[in-house]
């Protein structure tokens, strides 16, 4: 039983007394019942002892033995739903964490946003389209993207859906990783062609060049590199925002093993900046599980709501269980981020400290588009490592989002891409992705950052 079971009254439901920021008015109670019955009676789609070695790895990152890149899109889709969509974001996320692995001399622990992320929480509930409001878009885990109102109209059939689609982009993702495609003696192969004459995909092929080299190396010197599975697997980790209380409580399950209660419907769960509050549902829901879990910090965070935060969720200050996630904005960031580092450092409290770049830079451009400037993400990271150097703290990991694709929907890169080019290939459902390019010069510079 976690802690927080035993002092507490946990149980996976018991989060229905606290108040549950950001959740959908489903029209039909009895319906969501039904779906949720049908959703708790499916297999989990992770296991208990998965989660507790994600848990180990990122006590390593606490320790600044290894490097946390978790990546992914802002939000999954049905329509976007597709092998070759993941295999390419699973090939940018290996491409990236070959350029930090090599760069940066550390092993990187790699979870993606993936298989799972569909809700969405939102600024607002409604949203007015041509003089009609309508409710928001919350994912595809609720509503559809469509402005209509029978689309904006919250399914709960589509919680079954989002069950579905992360099974199946979970059995891809542990093909690849196990089955061969995720080699080490395959690293050119990730590099995409359209990326291949780029000036970032020239200079990880000459990486994959020295790594290969590197591997005849080894095997010359008698390591069978042939059969070592170091070699030739990966290890890739599953992650999402837990935001819908009822569909996590249907697929959290108690481990035979331990007795210990785990959200199986990823390895890895975060709280989002609205939804952090240290007397709130989600807070309440994740204290129980025994899943490493996130916390998005923005801005307004101070270090007592942080310390409030720790003690709920790791008030065992176990290592790995709990990794913080700033995303104070570039122009914030150098003000915001110090109390909280000193705050977490000065209390002994253990954490993974993580960079998203991504949440606090988005703006809408002049056309019209809900945008980030590349610039704007390098800058967050700067102040980021720079503020973990200055005070003797370990700069975990990053949280991006992105895309294998060749997308138009953030602003620069070695592309320069214009508010002009946004039109051209602007495709999320929510947030702006770096594409593949922009997303592997983020690798180059932040192994460059981690080396100094
Ligand atoms: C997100 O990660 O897509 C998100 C909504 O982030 P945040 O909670 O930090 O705003
Ligand atoms: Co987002």
């Amino acid at each position: 039983m976690s802690t927080a079971a035993r002092t507490h009254g946990w149980s996976p439901s018991s989060w229905a007394a606290y108040h549950a920021a950001q959740q959908p008015e489903w029209p039909d109670d009895g319906a969501l019942a039904a779906v949720l019955a049908d959703v708790a009676a499916m297999p989990p789609l992770v296991f208990a002892g998965e989660a507790r070695a994600l848990r180990d790895r990122l006590a390593a990152v606490a320790a600044g033995d290894a490097f946390l890149l978790q990546g992914g899109d802002c939000a999954e889709t049905f329509a976007a739903f597709g092998a070759d969509a993941i295999r390419d974001k699973l090939k940018v996320l290996l491409q990236m964490a070959v350029v930090l692995t090599y760069g940066a001399q550390l092993p990187v622990v790699k979870v993606g946003r993936i298989a799972g992320q569909f809700a969405k929480p939102r600024s607002s509930p409604v949203e007015v389209v041509d003089g009609v409001e309508l409710p928001a878009w919350r994912g595809d885990a609720v509503n559809g993207v469509d402005t209509s109102a029978a689309s904006r109209r919250p399914d709960p059939a589509r919680l079954l859906r989002v069950y579905h689609q992360s099974a199946a982009t979970l059995n891809l993702l542990r093909a690849f990783t196990r089955g061969g495609f995720a080699d080490l003696e395959k690293v050119h192969v990730w590099n995409q062609e359209f990326v291949a004459a780029s000036p970032e995909g020239r200079r990880y092929a000459a990486l994959g060049d020295e790594i290969a080299r590197a591997l005849r190396f080894l095997a010359a010197c008698g390591v069978d590199v042939r059969n070592d599975p170091t070699f030739h697997t990966v290890d890739f980790w599953t992650s999402h925002e837990a935001l819908l209380l009822d569909y996590e409580q249907a697929l959290t399950r108690q481990d035979s093993l331990t007795g210990r209660w785990y959200d199986c419907s990823a390895h890895m769960l975060w709280i989002g900046e609205r939804t952090r509050d240290p007397d709130g549902a989600h807070v309440h829901f994740l204290s129980g599980v025994d899943n490493p879990v996130g916390v998005k910090l923005g801005p307004s965070a101070t270090p007592e709501a942080v310390a409030a935060l720790a003690a709920r969720l790791n008030p065992d200050n176990a290592p790995g269980r709990l990794t913080l996630i700033a995303r104070m904005g570039a122009p914030y960031v150098e003000d915001a981020l110090p109390p909280l580092v000193r705050g977490v450092r000065d209390r002994g409290l253990s954490v993974v400290w993580s960079c998203d770049p991504m949440h606090g830079n988005t703006f809408v451009s002049a056309t019209g588009y809900k945008t980030r400037r590349f610039t704007d993400v390098l800058a967050e990271l700067r102040v980021f490592f720079g503020v973990h150097r200055a005070e003797g703290t370990v700069p975990g990991g990053v949280h991006i989002e992105l895309t294998g694709e060749d997308v138009t929907e953030c602003l620069g890169g070695a592309q320069d891409i214009a508010d002009m080019d946004l039109a051209y290939r602007y495709e999320t459902a929510c947030d702006p992705r770096l594409n593949n390019e922009q997303a592997l010069e983020l690798a180059f510079e932040v192994a460059a950052m981690l080396r100094t």
